[in-house]
């Protein structure tokens, strides 16, 4: 059934909201347990779409899956086949991690490519020079990818591409490598804290991993990995959501248990906004609306992250003044401007930059949620904005944030969940 959110705004968000696991790293943790035949226990799993989705994937390959209990998964991959079939994999880019998972664990692969999404084209030719780079014959037919790891033997390659640094590329290459025979270097690799949480796991499974998050991580092969239990970090993404959706609407915000080291570039960013700021063990505030108009460019970590770029665009819509926001990692991941200005936010874009006049009123309306992120923006210019929004489409939301609107009325959003049918005549899309 198709669901939207309701939304008035004016309300200033107060109170503590406790930070989930990291969807970023949940995914690639979960397709790590296929590298081994005994039981592995993943811990602070968030609670989200993606998650449910990769896990029917794991059973499609084989894996026994279970959940006991919220936020505790515990798979079983004693015996699995190597191909991954279109249909599951168009439904979710990230389940291209599972690469490097089934060349590891079964020295073969067979995979459709993941096609585009809106926020632009997902290539995955890093990843698939990353594997050759291991002595992997690779082929591409009919948009399916296969691998042939028989033969592999480790090796070097330089993962830099247009954009620079791959996080799923890096993943992928590194679940490899721990069962490749021989030692692999890979430079240019990503430094997400994502990609330290699976090296941690794998590293707890008995590889042999060094230089993680560095942005050179060396690997050698063992014979097999083992079971073992690992709890996700929390999800810094989800974190400076929330801090934005305080400091927007003027209010004072604490994200319990999230991981300020995690979230430098953001919390740099958000002070120069004048945006109040205090961390420390185990939490991180946000406090007071912005003052100052700021420019902000999208980075791989430990640059500004492009997934809280269209959050921080619509922080910007409430402070007086000009900020060029400019996306070096997807260049075309813009959707929720033309939603935004459908609010009446100013905003012209310039190439891969978003030239924002922040300080005009932003008054309620029906938009449409295109991407998980775009959603949450929409979200929070709506808390922000005058009257009554309307956000379609929430499935893209509760892709990447766990009840997302029960959290955020607990810090006094007036916010709420309803059938598209509940929508005003003429509002909701035909
Ligand atoms: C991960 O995607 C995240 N997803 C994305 O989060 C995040 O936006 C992205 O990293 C960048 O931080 C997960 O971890 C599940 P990339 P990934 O490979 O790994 C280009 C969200 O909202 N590239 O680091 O697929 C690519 O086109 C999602 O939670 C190549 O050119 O991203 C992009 O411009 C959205 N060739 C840039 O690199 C390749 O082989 C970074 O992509 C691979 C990537």
């Amino acid at each position: 059934m198709l669901e939207v959110a309701r939304i008035v705004g004016g309300r200033a968000l107060r109170g503590t909201v406790q930070a989930a696991g990291a969807k970023n790293a949940a995914l690639p943790l979960l397709a790590a347990s296929l590298l081994t035949s005994e039981e592995v226990t993943l811990r602070n799993v968030p609670d989200l779409s993606d998650v449910r989705f990769m896990a029917e994937i794991l059973r499609h390959q084989g894996a026994s899956v279970a959940n006991p209990k919220p936020g505790t998964w515990v798979i079983r991959a004693e015996s699995i086949v190597h191909r991954t079939p279109y249909d599951l994999v168009r439904k979710m880019r990230a389940s291209v991690c599972l690469l490097g998972a089934l060349v590891g664990r079964l020295h073969q692969a067979e995979m459709a490519i993941p096609g585009g999404c809106v926020i632009g084209p997902r290539p995955i030719d890093l990843h698939l020079k990353g594997l050759e780079a291991l002595g992997c014959a690779v082929s591409v037919e009919g948009g399916v990818v296969s691998v042939d790891a028989r033969r592999a033997r480790g090796g070097s390659v330089f993962m830099g591409g247009p954009m620079g640094s791959t996080v799923l590329g890096t993943a992928n290459l590194v679940m490899a490598a721990t069962l490749t025979p021989g030692e692999t270097r890979i430079e240019c690799a990503a430094r997400e804290p994502e990609v330290v949480d699976l090296c941690a796991l794998l590293l707890r499974m008995g590889a042999d991993i060094r230089g993680h998050g560095t942005e050179t991580i060396t690997v050698r092969g063992v014979a097999s990995l083992r079971g073992a239990d690992h709890a996700v970090i929390p999800d810094r993404i989800e974190a400076g959501t929330y801090l934005v959706a305080g400091a927007i609407t003027g209010g004072d915000v604490t994200v319990a248990g999230a991981e300020a080291d995690h979230l430098g570039a953001f919390l740099d960013k958000l002070r120069e906004a004048g945006v109040g700021v205090e961390t420390g063990p185990g939490f991180v505030r946000a406090y007071g609306r912005p003052s100052r108009a700021v420019d902000l460019v999208t980075e791989p970590y430990p640059g500004f992250p492009t997934d809280l770029q269209a959050q921080f665009l619509a922080l910007q819509l409430f402070v007086d003044g000009k900020s060029h926001i400019t996306e070096k990692v997807y260049p075309a991941r813009f959707m929720h401007a033309a939603e935004l200005q459908r609010m009446g936010a100013d905003i012209a874009m310039d190439g891969a930059t978003a030239v924002v006049v922040g300080g005009k009123p932003l008054s309620g309306a029906p938009v449409m949620a295109s991407d998980l992120r775009a959603s949450a923006a929409l979200i929070l210019a709506a808390l922000a904005a005058k009257g009554e929004t309307w956000v379609q489409r929430l499935y893209h939301l509760d892709r990447g944030y766990e009840r997302f609107e029960e959290r955020l009325r607990a810090l006094g959003a007036e916010i709420e969940r309803l059938p598209a049918s509940a929508m005003p005549k003429g509002f909701a899309e035909d």
